[in-house]
């Protein structure tokens, strides 16, 4: 090959390296076709909200086209709003975020909507000043889960003849103005007005958490230790509420002892049905990835979607518990 053929060859090689994309992994995506999704996480504050994390990082993952910019807010609406605004800034395709507390989310959800950023919200719901300033809601209804565990108390009471005795009820709640908090409390509260029985004797934060809750159990019970139920918000505030009445010689058994309601029906908390310790457990259910990865691919193709995602689901109690309930759960 002369000077001048090499020289000719050599320039398009070289325009033609420049024209061909790099080769992608088949699995993965283009950098420039991932979808952005900036994640605010109120926290991790229990196995719940672990297993929700996970949930969302596996739906969201690059093998599915995402690009997944996570923020955990440590329990506090600053970080989150400021985890949020951040994403506004870096233009993200969408926001996804579990909110701390009902309110205070006016602003800066209006932010998002002047930067045209579909927002998703997941787990708690907010109140908002105006419908469109988030596009879905995908959660739990948390006052359907209290009338769950209230509907089954009132039947276990009603079937062991104590309607008439007073039943001494300790609430321990979750973070206080959490759409979880406030939809399990209030059915507590509406289930003590509608049984004349039902007396509730001491109610206190636990914060979603096992080592609070087992902190003012603790306190409760040196003030009393004259209890019949104990409803716990969330498995890590149960266990840590049975933590503290075995320290101090008190049974946690449905038939023979204090009755321990729970929420989440995380494994840990179905284990400690299976012995009896939780009398019953009302699931929430954490797996919202999925949900989410399917909002985001309609909104993609431009089909319409739901705006009020309620997931399905159930409850576990001490007397029909089996272990292969415990095996089969996920988180
Ligand atoms: O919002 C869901 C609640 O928050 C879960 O019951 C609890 O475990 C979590 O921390």
């Amino acid at each position: 090959m002369d000077k001048r053929m090499f020289a000719i060859f050599a320039c398009f090689a070289v325009l033609l390296c420049g024209c061909v994309k790099k080769a992608q992994p088949a699995t993965e995506a283009s950098k420039d076709d991932q979808i952005v999704v900036g994640f605010s996480q109120v926290g991790a504050e229990s196995e719940w909200r672990v297993a929700n994390t996970e949930s969302i990082k596996a739906a969201l993952s690059v093998e599915n086209g995402y690009e997944l910019i996570y923020d955990d807010a440590r329990q506090e609406q600053e970080n989150q709003i400021r985890a949020i605004r951040n994403f506004i800034q870096q233009n993200v395709d969408y926001i996804v975020f579990s909110p701390k507390l009902e309110t205070g989310w006016n602003s800066i959800l209006q932010e998002a909507k002047e930067a045209g950023i579909p927002v998703i919200m997941i787990d708690r719901d907010i109140i908002v000043e105006e419908e469109d300033l988030f596009t879905a809601y995908i959660g739990s209804d948390f006052r359907k889960e209290g009338e769950k565990a209230v509907v089954w108390l009132e039947n276990l009471l009603e079937k062991q003849g104590r309607t008439e005795e007073p039943i001494r009820i300790v609430h321990i709640q979750g973070t206080i103005g959490s759409s979880a908090q406030i939809g399990r409390t209030s059915a507590l509260e509406q289930g003590i007005k509608n049984n004349i029985n039902w007396e509730m004797v001491a109610q206190e934060c636990g914060d979603f958490t096992r080592a609070k809750a087992y902190e003012v159990m603790g306190a409760i019970l040196e003030q009393t230790k004259d209890i019949d139920v104990v409803y716990c918000e969330n498995d890590g505030e149960a266990l840590g509420a049975i933590d503290a009445m075995e320290e101090v010689g008190i049974k946690c058994d449905a038939n023979d002892g204090v009755i321990v309601i729970s929420f989440d029906a995380t494994r840990l908390g179905l284990e400690y049905c299976l012995k009896g310790k939780i009398a019953l457990d009302v699931e929430c259910n954490p797996q919202q990835g999925p949900y989410v990865d399917a909002i985001i691919q309609k909104l993609e193709r431009g089909e319409p979607i739901e705006r009020e995602n309620l997931i399905e689901e159930t409850q576990f109690d001490c007397f029909t518990i089996t272990q292969k309930m415990i095996d089969d759960r996920k988180y």
